[in-house]
């Protein structure tokens, strides 16, 4: 299993998505539950944002993640666009952090682009983070474009990351964002990356082909999604669940390797791209 780089930390290459998480009373148990099985079994990142559930899903974190030590996980949160100015952009992290009852974050993402200029953005990011309130910072659902107007900036080239929609049945960005941030090394964070619950209108894990591989690690399709989508050793997959026997089959799928005739044989139903493509969001 290869660990990934990521602003200066070695993380376990699965996390914990909280899309959705946090909102139910009924479900809290079960959501704490997932959240720390999937620490219990070495997962290390958890994603959140401000816009979750109005702040829901970071307290619901902050509940699941009181018994661990805080030096071993890496918390990811995401700033909104319309909040992502020099006056708000701190306003949004104190109120992240308190909902998260930590002192500081891993990562800070702009969650998308917005009209607030980006120079700005990050003038007011390398503040907080001089300030030790977060220890890094990365943007999301950002295209090529974008991270080259990024990457001329003064200190454009500190973006750890950009979290984007990838998985099997999305793999538009391998054109041309992937070749980009694994020239800049930068690690690239998967979102959706088990097609949410396979309900994307794919079919990926009904597939003969996926089925059959699935079967040959003794896993399951989602399984071998996930491995699919670390396989390089420069992705994070944060697959969402409130399923603690999900949580579990999700992070033994860091231990499958797939072969290169298992990789072909994904190729040939799921192509790379030949061209351009836009985006693919939420
Ligand atoms: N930056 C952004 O704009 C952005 C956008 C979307 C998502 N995200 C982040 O990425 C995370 C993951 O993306 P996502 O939640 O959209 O999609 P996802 O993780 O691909 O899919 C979540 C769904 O998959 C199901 N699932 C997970 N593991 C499974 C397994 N082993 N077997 C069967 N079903 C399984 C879950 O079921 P159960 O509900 O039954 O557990 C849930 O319904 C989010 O939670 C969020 O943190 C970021």
């Amino acid at each position: 299993m290869n660990k990934v780089k990521i602003a200066g930390r070695k993380v376990f290459p699965i996390g914990l998505g909280t899309w959705n998480m946090g909102d139910k009373a009924d479900k809290f148990e079960q959501e704490v539950e997932a959240i720390r099985v999937g620490l219990d079994n070495g997962i290390q990142v958890i994603d959140t944002a401000e816009m979750y559930g109005d702040g829901n899903a970071e307290r619901l974190v902050a509940h699941a993640i009181k018994p661990y030590n805080r030096e071993e996980l890496f918390l990811i949160s995401k700033v909104l666009p319309s909040n992502a100015s020099k006056k708000q952009l701190p306003i949004s992290l104190e109120n992240s952090l308190k909902r998260l009852n930590t002192d500081y974050l891993d990562l800070y993402l702009l969650h998308w682009k917005g009209n607030i200029p980006i120079e700005e953005t990050i003038e007011a990011l390398e503040k907080v983070k001089r300030q030790g309130k977060i220890k890094s910072w990365g943007v999301s659902n950002l295209d090529v474009d974008d991270l080259e107007k990024i990457m001329i900036l003064p200190d454009g080239i500190k973006c750890a990351t950009n979290q984007v929609r990838y998985n099997l049945g999305d793999r538009g960005i391998e054109f041309d964002l992937v070749p980009m941030m694994n020239k800049l090394e930068m690690p690239l964070i998967a979102y959706a990356p088990v097609a949410r619950g396979d309900s994307f209108g794919t079919n990926l894990t009904k597939q003969k082909v996926l089925k059959e591989i699935a079967k040959k690690h003794h896993s399951d399709s989602f399984q071998i999604l996930l491995a699919w989508c670390i396989r390089n050793g420069q992705t994070i997959a944060i697959p969402q669940s409130s399923n603690t026997a999900y949580v579990r089959e999700n992070v033994k799928a860091a231990e499958i390797q797939l072969t290169h005739q298992d990789l072909e044989q994904l190729d040939s139903i799921y192509p790379k791209p030949s061209m351009k493509q836009p985006l693919a969001l939420w």
